[in-house]
């Protein structure tokens, strides 16, 4: 348990918890809305504040992106739905977009605390800007907690969302800065020559035994 909120940490790994949403899409249980999706789930602190609008209004103008790699998205602050709605008109006005995705509704903080949204000794009231990427297993596969002055960069949240999926389907893991197309690096634990030539047609170029490029396998899910 966390000391300050009493509760649970999460890790990565975890089953992203269950809960029964308010949202600007109406109410459903995330589990079952989740279904066999990705899932992009994000907090941001305030509803008609600068950083925020920017945020929600880029990753609306993304959203088609998230779609290509079969992730829903779904944003959060602790305030109510009727809140957001009326938020939702500035977003698409200024951000020239149509918001399609859901906001949820979180008045009472249940959902912040249950996911840590809130980080006492920064605010203890609103929630900082958190982002999760959940499998279709409904496991917590990335994690990553912004502060409220700092937006985030949503380009970035996708370029983690493809190396997961390709480190999912091929045995690769992505380098240092690594971006779509670009060469990734083979899992140290495949070492069985026959196992590389059959998993990695397109050759791979060793540079220390534990170092070894191939070409990005597959696919480019962003064309
Ligand atoms: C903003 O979204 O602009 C913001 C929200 C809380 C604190 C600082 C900035």
């Amino acid at each position: 348990m966390n000391a300050d909120t009493q509760t649970p940490s999460l890790h990565l790994g975890d089953i992203a918890p269950d809960f029964v949403a308010d949202t600007t899409e109406g109410k459903f249980d995330f589990h079952e809305w989740l279904g066999n999706s990705w899932c992009v789930f994000f907090s941001h602190p305030k509803d008609f504040t600068p950083v925020c609008t920017t945020e929600l209004g880029m990753a609306a103008r993304l959203k088609t992106e998230f779609d290509k790699r079969n992730a829903k998205l779904i944003a959060l602050s602790v305030e109510s739905v009727s809140s957001h709605k009326e938020w939702i008109k500035d977003i698409n006005e200024i951000q020239r977009t149509n918001l399609n995705f859901p906001i949820i509704g979180d008045e009472n903080s249940y959902i912040a605390h249950l996911y840590g949204m809130i980080h006492p000794r920064a605010n203890d009231t609103f929630t900082v800007r958190t982002v999760f990427i959940i499998d279709p297993n409904k496991k917590i596969r990335m994690m990553m907690t912004y502060p409220a002055a700092t937006g985030r960069n949503f380009d970035e949240i996708l370029r983690v969302l493809d190396a997961i999926q390709l480190t999912d389907q091929y045995s690769v893991a992505t380098p240092a800065n690594w971006n779509q197309g670009q060469d990734c690096v083979i899992l140290p634990s495949i070492t069985d020559a026959a196992t590389l030539t059959k998993l990695f047609p397109k050759g791979y170029r060793e540079v220390k035994p534990y170092l070894r490029f191939t070409p990005q396998p597959g696919s480019n899910p962003s064309k």
